[in-house]
């Protein structure tokens, strides 16, 4: 068994990233740039902002950051957007999630334009990426799938199996499994015979936030573990899979924390500096 070091793999693409965006400021003598965007205070929201800023710069990557108050308008929030949209010194805009509930995000992220939706979230990259096109993806499931190519795990011919249907994470992963030709079935609240489908995958990706909801009777032997999931519970933080029990079982797995997660913060610069070079 494998245990598949997300935190290794993320500081090797960072400093991958880092040449890559230094080649860029050489040839177009500007920083590639990102905008990050806060509304309100949600505590979680702001330590992954901080983490997303901090990560930029050790990137050699330009950070723009905006807080606005929870009390922002609509107006504002999108006027906000359409002013980032035109600056050319950005090159990718952020919106961290969820938004305070008086706001219409949908609204809000469809000011950002294509080429700069670093969180593949718009209809463009979503259609794109439906049609096995050139798509910006979403950071988290584009991250699960650099683990395995990373990890050399192969994906054609096989059985995948994705629990989690919401738009960040389940969607885009069965999406980008498929165009990998894996097999896909997605699983979600309202499946029947859970368990029995689980037991059949090759690679089974967790991501439905329900703390150690994967148990060892769901795995089938060898398959590879993907956990997405960030829970707390009791004061610890642990995954969708019951990682001691379902480990023994499975060929590849990853831990939470130091799995996905940190994967997800370096698919977002990769994004960045590839929206940089294609707007160039
Ligand atoms: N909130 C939780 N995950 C994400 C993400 O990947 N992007 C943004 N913008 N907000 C989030």
């Amino acid at each position: 068994m494998t245990i598949i070091d997300g935190k290794k793999t993320a500081a090797e693409i960072r400093a991958e990233l880092k040449v890559r965006a230094g080649a860029f400021e050489e040839k177009y003598h500007r920083k590639v740039g990102l905008a990050v965007v806060l509304i309100g205070e949600d505590p979680a929201s702001e330590v992954y902002v901080r983490n997303k800023v901090k990560a930029c710069e050790d990137a050699g990557i330009r950070s723009f950051s905006y807080a606005l108050p929870t009390q922002a308008t609509q107006e504002e929030a999108e006027a906000l957007i359409l002013s980032l949209a035109t600056n050319e010194e950005v090159d990718g805009i952020l919106v961290q999630l969820p938004l305070p509930r008086h706001l219409n995000a949908d609204a809000i992220l469809a000011k950002i334009p294509a080429e700069k939706d670093v969180d593949g979230f718009s209809k463009e990259n979503i259609g794109a990426l439906a049609l096995n096109g050139v798509a910006t993806v979403a950071c988290t499931p584009l991250g699960v799938i650099e683990l395995l190519k990373r990890y050399q795990v192969p994906v054609s011919g096989k059985r995948a199996v994705v629990l989690g249907r919401s738009n960040i994470v389940g969607r885009p992963m069965a999406l980008l499994l498929l165009n990998a030709d894996a097999t896909v079935t997605v699983c979600h609240s309202k499946t029947e015979n859970l368990s029995e489908i689980c037991k059949e995958a090759d690679i089974l990706v967790a991501a439905i936030g329900k703390p150690k909801f994967v148990t060892a009777e769901m795995v089938k032997e060898g398959a590879v573990v993907i956990d997405v999931g960030i829970n707390r519970k009791e004061g610890k933080l642990c995954g969708d899979v019951d990682f001691e029990a379902v480990k023994d079982k499975a060929s590849f797995i990853t831990p939470v924390p130091g799995g996905v997660g940190p994967m997800t913060i370096a698919m977002l610069l990769n994004n960045t500096v590839q929206a940089a070079e294609r707007r160039q």
